[in-house]
C-alpha cells in the first residue's frame, strides 16, 4: 500500500521569517493527518530553521535541488550530504525550471538522482512533456525517456525509495491543470515501465505526485484516481489555506479510495 505524499514546493519565495510562519501554521492544522505523508521544501536559506520548526512533527523536509558530487571546488553548489545532514528526508531533482533555465538533462538528473539516494536522501524526480511535444503526440516518448534516463542504473532496491512527480510543463503555474484523466493515463504508463524494469511489487511500490496547478478546487478528482499518488504543488502551497485545503482534502478522500 503507497502512503501518498503532498509536498509544498516553495520555489524561490519566502524569508526566513516568512517561511517559519507558513510552517507553524501548516503544522498546527494539520497536526492530525495520518494517512498523507506531507512534505515542505523551502529555499535553502530556510531549511535550516524549518527543521526545529517541524521537529516532531508529521511534516518532513525536502530540498528544491542537489549537486551530485559530495563535496568540492564547485561554488554555489550544495550536496545531499550536506542536505541530509540538516535533517531532510527529501530533495526535488530535474524540476522542469531546472531543466528550462538552468541546463538540467536527463544525465545530470541521473547523476543526481544517484547521489541523492547514495547519502540516504528519497529523490522526488520530476518528469513531464512540454504543450508543443503533447500537440505532436510525444507525450508518452518524452515521459518514457525522462523516466528511463533519470532511472538508469538504478536497482530494485533502490528504484522503491524515488517518488516520481509526472508534472506537463504546460500545466506548471498556468492555472491550466491536466484533467484527472489526462493524468491517471501517464501515470498508468508510467507504472508500466515501472513494472516492465523492476517487476510487479517494486512498481506497485513506487509513489507517482501529479503536479501542475493542483489546487483545493482540483485536489479531489485528481487523489480519486488509482495511481495518482499525491501531489507536487507550487503556487498553491504558498498560502496557508490553500495547502492546508490540498492536504485535507487529500485525506478525505483516501479514506474512501
Ligand atoms: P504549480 O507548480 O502548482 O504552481 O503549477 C507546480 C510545480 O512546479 O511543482
Amino acid at each position: 500500500m503507497r502512503k501518498p505524499i503532498i509536498a509544498g514546493n516553495w520555489k524561490m519565495n519566502k524569508t526566513v521569517d516568512e517561511s517559519i510562519s507558513l510552517a507553524n501554521g501548516l503544522k498546527r492544522a494539520l497536526f492530525s493527518i495520518e494517512n498523507v505523508e506531507i512534505v515542505l521544501c523551502p529555499s535553502f536559506t530556510s531549511l535550516g530553521e524549518l527543521v526545529d520548526v517541524v521537529s516532531g512533527s508529521n511534516i518532513s523536509l525536502g530540498a528544491q535541488n542537489m549537486y551530485w558530487e559530495p563535496e568540492g571546488a564547485f561554488t554555489g553548489e550544495i550536496s545531499s550530504k550536506m542536505i541530509k545532514s540538516i535533517g531532510c528526508k527529501y530533495v526535488i531533482i530535474g524540476h522542469s525550471e531546472r531543466r528550462a533555465y538552468f541546463g538540467e538533462t536527463d544525465q545530470t538528473v541521473n547523476k543526481k538522482v544517484k547521489a541523492a539516494i547514495k547519502d540516504g536522501l528519497l529523490p522526488i524526480m520530476c518528469v513531464g512533456e512540454k504543450l508543443e511535444e503533447r500537440e505532436r503526440g510525444k507525450t508518452f516518448d518524452i515521459v518514457s525517456r525522462h523516466v528511463e534516463k533519470g532511472l538508469d542504473g538504478v536497482s530494485e532496491s533502490d528504484a522503491v525509495k524515488v517518488v516520481i512527480a509526472y508534472e506537463p510543463v504546460w500545466a506548471i503555474g498556468t492555472g491550466r491543470n491536466a484533467t484527472p484523466e489526462q493524468a491517471e493515463e501517464v501515470h498508468d504508463f508510467i507504472r508500466k515501465i515501472l513494472r516492465k524494469k523492476y517487476g510487479e511489487t517494486p512498481a506497485e511500490n513506487i509513489r507517482i505526485q501529479y503536479g501542475g496547478s493542483v489546487k483545493p478546487e482540483n485536489i479531489e478528482q485528481l487523489m480519486a484516481e488509482k495511481d495518482i499518488d499525491g501531489a507536487l504543488v507550487g503556487g498553491a502551497s504558498l498560502k496557508e489555506e490553500s495547502f492546508i485545503d490540498i492536504v485535507k482534502k487529500s485525506s478525505v478522500v483516501l479514506k474512501e479510495k
